[in-house]
């Protein structure tokens, strides 16, 4: 695994265009041999790249281990819809996750005690909430190449604890891009943490105004904060709920979260790709979601994750080994013509664009 800084470094090199030195930087320093893969029959006999996690942190499949047609038929009933694959016809991907998975277990682990306590006792820590959060801010590898490993955790679809996690993690990303500063950040990342807190003591269809009420009594949470968990289910076209506030009525934090919580419910579904959530998400841009968060949001959601195979406009077919900051549409694809490696970027080919997702 590579260091942040020796991602930037490759990824400012082939910025400036330099593929020749990039190409012996990358190859040098190495990414493995990962793509991304849907989990079905073609994946039979392949080993995983990164391991997988059930929702309450145990390991259920480690790094190595081989897919036989039982263990993929019970990792799809768990919600896992892709997994990162060792397959050596796809050379050198960076992979990098966005928060170190023992981290990320350990952080579970203190979400799951804090909730449980709400839950039974309708008692919070609201300082355990700011240590979480203060924790992920801290810990986050903010880097274009990172990913959230989304589909190495099996939950089932819905888990409170990973999707609140998810949501924290997306939203602090849009917040970053956004310019706030580490009291912003953290007063977002609270509201993202706590947005669905209103599940685990009232009925589902009333959990943003009783979740909103139950935080309310805290005096160590922000207002701001506060308000994800009322407005996340508001949308910009009035059509939401619980108030059905529209447009500038609803407060920024809200409509971060409410974008965060959209894409998170999609992907763990298991059955989209992330360019596939984005093509949902956007078609609902102005109607459920504000357009300029949205134009925010796809500048840090990187839709072509690497390892992923795709077919460029030229009909060239490779992989995405690495992505361009800001533009996620845009990124490095390795192809192979005639058994020549060469590495398109698509920043620098600007005639060229991602015609098909080949996975
Ligand atoms: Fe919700």
């Amino acid at each position: 695994m590579l260091m942040p800084c020796a991602l930037n470094l490759i990824h400012s090199i082939l910025k400036v265009g330099s593929s020749r030195i990039a190409r012996f930087f990358y190859e040098y320093m190495g990414g493995s041999f990962v793509r991304l893969a849907v989990l079905n029959d073609k994946v039979i006999g392949k080993k995983l790249e990164m391991p997988i996690f059930s929702s309450e942190g145990t390991t259920i499949l480690s790094k190595g281990s081989v897919l036989t047609e039982k263990i993929i038929a019970r990792l799809r009933q768990m919600g896992v819809g892709t997994v990162y694959i060792n397959d050596e016809n796809y050379e050198e991907v960076l992979i990098q996750e966005i928060l170190d998975t023992s981290f990320r277990l350990k952080t579970i682990k203190i979400l799951k005690q804090l909730f449980e306590q709400v839950k039974k006792k309708k008692d919070l820590d609201p300082y355990v909430v700011k240590e979480i959060v203060t924790g992920i801010l801290d810990n986050m590898a903010v880097s274009e190449n990172s990913i959230i490993s989304f589909n190495n955790i099996g939950s089932n679809g819905m888990d409170i604890c990973n999707h609140s996690l998810n949501v924290t993690i997306l939203s602090t990303l849009l917040g970053i891009s956004r310019g706030y500063n580490y009291s912003q950040l953290s007063d977002l990342g609270v509201g993202a943490l706590l947005h669905d807190i209103g599940k685990l003591i009232a009925d589902d269809k009333f959990h943003p105004e009783e979740g909103f009420k139950f935080l309310r009594e805290y005096r160590e949470l922000s207002a701001t904060s506060n308000i994800c968990a009322y407005s996340h289910h508001e949308n910009v076209d009035g059509t939401g709920y619980p108030r059905k506030i529209k447009g500038d009525q609803i407060y920024d934090y809200a409509k971060i979260v409410s974008l965060c919580n959209e894409y998170d419910l999609l992907h763990s579904s298991g059955s989209l790709l992330p360019h596939e959530v984005l093509e949902r998400i956007s078609a609902e841009v102005g109607k459920k979601f504000d357009a300029d968060f949205y134009n925010d949001f796809i500048k840090v959601i990187y839709c072509y994750p690497n390892g992923l195979p795709v077919r460029l406009s030229s009909g060239q077919e490779g992989v995405v080994v690495m992505q361009n900051k800001s533009f996620p549409q845009r990124p490095v694809v390795k192809v192979k013509d005639a058994g020549i490696t060469n590495y398109i970027n698509l920043m620098e080919k600007l005639n060229l664009f991602i015609e098909a997702v080949t996975i």
